[in-house]
């Protein structure tokens, strides 16, 4: 017998503010075409004043419970991946916690950027195979908005806020790849690419937050290869290849990246849930949006094959195959 990892119910929030990219355009030299033709991204969501990653993260994780079907008191763990924390510290996760009303189990936060999730789906994982937690909430939040540089064309009109959550539940499998749930994990991080993306300020250096800072092209060219080659590495894990693929469920930051990445793969792009026209790049949160979004669509069925990657600053990245 093996110990599966299956979502059982996902969920997301998105900011009601919807910054179209003509707003740019009057702030920098943009243009909408620009934007659109280099990225794919038509808008994105801005949180509110009194909106934080944590209040996100707590409204995500509510409607991934609800349609899961779960009450509070079946859950074990909340594992939060975010870059941009309310605080410092306390972690996001037991701020969602206490949101939530939740007094059992333990909480905390995974940092790997844009990977975050696929890295906090790896740990909710391990926890679960290694029989220290039967259901576990993994979410991604992000309030990217807080730490652009709204003068830098360059990275201001890429990045957007927003949550998205996962249902975990521990299910005995046979263990073969017919399985539903987690079937496979491939991680990678490299710091010698601290450069390409980081924020220029932190805790222990400048005492403020900093703003993001981003050496597109070169990443761009090594998001191509390195998704490419950590989807074939987890799927080969999974005793599976790219023809066995019903949905490719890739991090949202800009739609050449993820054709390049495809192509790479032998994927058709009808395979790959597409959502930066409408989120843009919401870091550790792409994913979980992605996939709740899929799902209410229609597009993500039970028994659905299903890999998501995503690479980010560090640079850390990785993919997960999981059968819906
Ligand atoms: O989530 C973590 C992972 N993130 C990523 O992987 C992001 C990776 N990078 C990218 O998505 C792309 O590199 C960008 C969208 C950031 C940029 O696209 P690009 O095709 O790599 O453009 P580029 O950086 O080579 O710049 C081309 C030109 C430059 O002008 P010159 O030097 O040719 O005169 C830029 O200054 O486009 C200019 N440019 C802009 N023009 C209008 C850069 N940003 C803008 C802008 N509007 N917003």
């Amino acid at each position: 017998m093996t110990i599966r990892a299956v979502v059982r119910g996902v969920g997301h929030y998105l900011p009601e503010r919807v910054v179209p990219n003509s707003w740019f355009e009057d702030k920098v030299d943009t243009s909408d075409d620009w934007i659109r033709a280099r990225t794919g991204i038509e808008q994105r969501h801005f949180a509110a004043r009194d909106e934080t990653t944590s209040t996100m993260a707590t409204a995500a994780a509510r409607s991934a419970l609800e349609d899961a079907g779960l009450d509070l008191a079946d859950l074990d763990a909340i594992i939060v991946a975010t870059s941009t924390p309310d605080l410092t510290f306390p972690s996001v996760a037991t701020m969602v916690q206490a949101g939530l009303g939740m007094r059992h189990g333990f909480a905390f936060d995974v940092q790997a950027v844009c990977a975050g999730f696929v890295f906090a789906l790896a740990q909710a994982n391990a926890l679960m195979v290694s029989g220290q937690a039967t259901r576990v909430m993994v979410i991604g939040a992000e309030t990217f908005s807080r730490i652009l540089d709204m003068d830098d064309r360059a990275t201001c009109v890429l990045f957007g806020d927003g949550a998205g959550a996962v249902v975990l539940e521990a299910v005995d499998g046979a263990g073969t790849s017919a399985d539903r749930g987690v079937l496979a994990v491939d991680l990678n991080s490299d710091g010698q690419f601290r450069e390409m993306l980081y924020v220029d300020g932190g805790v222990s250096t400048t005492g403020t937050a900093g703003k993001l800072r981003m050496q597109g092209n070169p990443l761009f060219r090594q998001a191509v290869v390195k998704l490419a080659q950590t989807a074939d590495a987890a799927l080969t894990k999974a005793g599976l290849g790219p023809d066995d693929l019903d949905w490719l469920v890739p991090h949202q930051a800009n739609i050449r990246i993820i054709e390049g990445t495809a192509k790479k793969m032998g994927l058709s792009m009808d395979k790959v849930v597409l959502t930066v026209q409408d989120h843009g790049n919401t870091s550790a949160a792409s994913i979980p949006l992605a996939l709740s979004v899929a799902k209410k669509n229609g597009q993500l069925k039970p028994g659905d094959l299903v890999v998501i990657e995503a690479i980010g600053g560090g640079l850390a990245w990785g993919a997960v195959v999981l059968r819906w």
